[in-house]
């Protein structure tokens, strides 16, 4: 693993040098930065191919990901406070409460073991493998908005409790709302991991602090999503980090 560029201060690992992967040099690298009480950073992670597919031939991106890549994943979990996930990422990708396991449990001390999972919404249709309870992991919220009906929003309340169900918003969830309702819970540290609507979406709103990228190595033509979707919006970002591993490009690019 190589570091190409670096607008942080990674100690021994700065940029030309080589490192192992290890769990301590990429919680360094991926850190959030240091938020007040107030504050929350909104982190966005995904993985596309060369040719920008942000799925492969089975409609999942698990099928396009690379070991560098599992890698970050599983550390931008452990390092957050609240996994944001579209409802429809959430079923395609068949997506379970979460859980954090060794070695990255060490990182989780003085906060909840498992990071929180908040699913969003238009229908109120909490995805089922998510309303299933799961042993040791982490809470789960549905954040929905008024278009899924007094219906869908009660037995969402019956299902998960009434604490666990955001409401915010009219025809889609309003996503600034609803960054400032996690961080009043104290959820301050979020990641989102999609989809494409939720990811323009989450763009329009203005509250995207940062796109975590991998670049898999691959060409895979055919009709696919990219990790945005829906319609025109632009954000731009400047490129924080550079990370190559095994022809893996991983990236992170932040509001200027
Ligand atoms: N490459 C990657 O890193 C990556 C990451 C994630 C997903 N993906 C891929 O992306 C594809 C899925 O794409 P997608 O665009 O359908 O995913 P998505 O954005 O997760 O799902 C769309 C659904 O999420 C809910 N939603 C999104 N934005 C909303 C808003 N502002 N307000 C209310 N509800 C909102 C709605 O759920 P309801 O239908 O319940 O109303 C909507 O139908 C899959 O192929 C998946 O594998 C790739």
């Amino acid at each position: 693993m190589r570091v190409l560029l670096s607008h942080d201060d990674l100690g021994s690992w700065a940029p030309g040098h080589d490192w192992v992967m290890d769990p301590e040099a990429l919680a360094l690298a991926y850190a959030y930065p240091e938020l007040s009480a107030e504050q929350g950073w909104v982190r966005a992670n995904f993985i596309s191919t060369l040719d920008g597919a942000a799925a492969g031939d089975d409609g999942r991106s698990g099928s396009i990901n690379t070991g560098a890549d599992r890698d970050v994943f599983a550390l931008l979990r452990v390092l957050a406070d609240v996994v944001l996930i579209g409802a429809g990422t959430a079923r395609i990708e068949g997506y379970r409460r979460a859980t954090v396991r060794a070695p990255w449990l060490d990182l989780r001390e003085g906060r909840p073991a498992h990071p929180t999972i908040a699913v969003v919404s238009r229908s109120g249709d909490i995805p089922p493998r998510l309303s299933q309870a799961r042993k040791d992991s982490g809470e789960l919220l549905l954040i929905t908005c008024e278009r899924a009906g007094a219906e869908a929003i009660d037995l969402a309340r019956d299902t998960l409790g009434q604490e666990h169900v955001i409401v915010e918003g009219d025809a889609s969830v309003d996503l600034a709302a609803a960054v400032d309702a996690l961080v009043d819970r104290g959820l301050r540290r979020i990641l989102c991991e999609g989809g494409p609507h939720l990811m323009r979406d989450l763009t329009a709103s203005g509250r995207l602090d940062e796109l975590c990228l991998t670049l898999a190595p691959t060409l895979v033509a055919g009709d696919h999503p990219r990790i945005t979707a829906g319609a025109p919006v632009t954000a731009n970002l400047l490129p924080r980090l550079l990370i190559e591993s095994e022809g893996t490009l991983l990236g992170r690019w932040a509001k200027p």
